[in-house]
């Protein structure tokens, strides 16, 4: 039950990497990965080494809750094509930036939008107002006096993004954008100025090319006769099993993902304004469409008895996950828990009832053969201590049973 075959590629001890790279508690940082601070990204050492140990160069990896798309660059980045899925239109959008391979002529379009930050973003000219988003309430919370400059800076700085015409420019002066927003208006107590925020745009422009040619150079040095694809699409992992696009990634060598956690409220589609109060303004920025509430993003409400939505849909991803398997494919996820005791055992259940055997390939002395690591200082448990639920994460593999 604990062995993995050796003609899979995985004997005794070969998953140890794995487990030094799973406690790593280093910032999020290198290639694209700082593109965007979407909640609850995992580490891209851990990300990584799950690669390397389950995966060779050409196979595919898939991330069927890509989220913040960790899984799809680093994938790209060590040869192998990746296919993210997202019931979230932002999330397939950051996805789409942080893998983007720029053309030179988009490089040259993009240097060119950088020099012009500086004149577009002026508090003496006028802006656009985006009124199809205002009227459908995406400048929820930013739509009072105090907001005024910023918001007439973002306005601006996209108004010069849409004049874009080449698409990887385009989206990464939109991420630039994005990015900044982000910097200036989510979870922050005071607000920036329209220098300072003219003045991190600058920046910011400056960082995210040079990692995004970074990315680029890592994927060239790999000299390998096809460069490698990622893939996104933005639905519900239930039923994407049969979706023409993900069926060219089928089955995949590796999953390795981290599902929403049961009971533990993210915030994946919303910023954090003036204090608690939640603003759409990423989906808007972004060129995007908001899907639904946060139970939509989270696989349901957090405070329905026993947690029966959240283990419902669990099921129906999995089972969809199941589905885009073979024998041969390897399933990792990090996942953390509100109350461990019941949600766990509740949570390995849903896997076996999706035909999923659990296996523990570890050599560790752990109380119950799982790898766990606690987990650095996260958005939704900030305030907590270190023992708080949630504090912990664990990672879990699991291959079709009877393979
Ligand atoms: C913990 S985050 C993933 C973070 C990711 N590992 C990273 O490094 O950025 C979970 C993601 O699952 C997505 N999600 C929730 N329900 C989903 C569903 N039914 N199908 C696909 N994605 C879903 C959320 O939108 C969120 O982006």
């Amino acid at each position: 039950m604990n062995d993995f075959s050796p003609d899979l590629g995985i004997g005794g001890g070969v998953a140890d990497p794995l487990v030094e790279a799973a406690r790593d508690t280093a910032r999020v940082k290198g290639l694209t990965h700082e593109f965007y601070r979407y909640p609850a990204r995992f580490s891209p050492t851990f990300v990584r080494a799950a690669i390397q140990t389950f995966t060779r160069p050409g196979d595919w990896v898939i991330d069927p809750f890509a989220g913040g798309g960790t899984t799809l660059v680093e994938a790209m980045a060590m040869g192998r094509n990746a296919l993210g899925i997202d019931i979230s239109s932002l999330s397939s959008f950051i996805c789409e930036a942080k893998t983007q391979v720029l053309s030179d002529q988009e490089v040259a379009a993009f240097e060119r939008w950088t020099e012009r930050i500086d004149t577009v973003i002026n508090m003496h000219a006028p802006s656009v107002r985006h009124d199809d988003y205002a009227n459908a309430g995406y400048y929820r919370n930013l739509d009072g006096h105090e907001f005024w400059r910023l918001r007439k800076a973002i306005e601006q700085a996209l108004s010069s993004v849409e004049r874009l015409r080449l698409r990887g420019s385009h989206i990464l002066a939109r991420c630039v954008v994005l990015r900044v927003a982000q910097w200036a208006l989510d979870s922050r107590k005071i607000r920036p100025s329209v220098s300072a925020f003219k003045a991190q745009m600058e920046k910011q422009a400056g960082l995210m090319l040079a990692a995004a040619l970074e990315f680029r150079d890592q994927i060239e040095n790999l000299r390998l006769p096809s460069r490698p694809v990622a893939l996104s699409l933005n639905r519900s992992t239930a039923g994407a099993e049969s979706e023409e696009i993900v069926r060219q990634a089928c089955p995949p060598r590796l999953v390795v993902t981290s599902p929403p956690y049961p009971g533990i409220h993210v915030l994946y589609h919303r910023w954090q304004v003036d204090g608690r109060r939640e603003a759409p303004a990423p989906f808007w920025i972004a060129g995007k469409l908001d899907g639904a509430g946060s139970s939509y993003y989270t696989m349901g409400d957090r405070k329905s008895p026993g947690l029966r939505s959240y283990f419902e849909n669990l099921k129906e991803t999995f089972n969809s996950i199941a589905a885009m398997a073979d024998e041969r494919t390897t399933i990792v996820q990090m996942v953390a828990f509100s109350e461990q005791d019941w949600q766990l055992p509740r949570y390995l259940e849903v896997m076996e009832e999706c035909g999923l055997q659990e296996y523990r390939p570890w050599d560790i002395d752990m109380d119950d053969g799982r790898l766990w690591r606690d987990v650095p200082s996260r958005r939704w448990h900030a305030h907590q201590k270190a023992h708080a639920p949630g504090a912990r994460e664990v990672v879990l593999v699991h291959r079709k049973a009877g393979a």
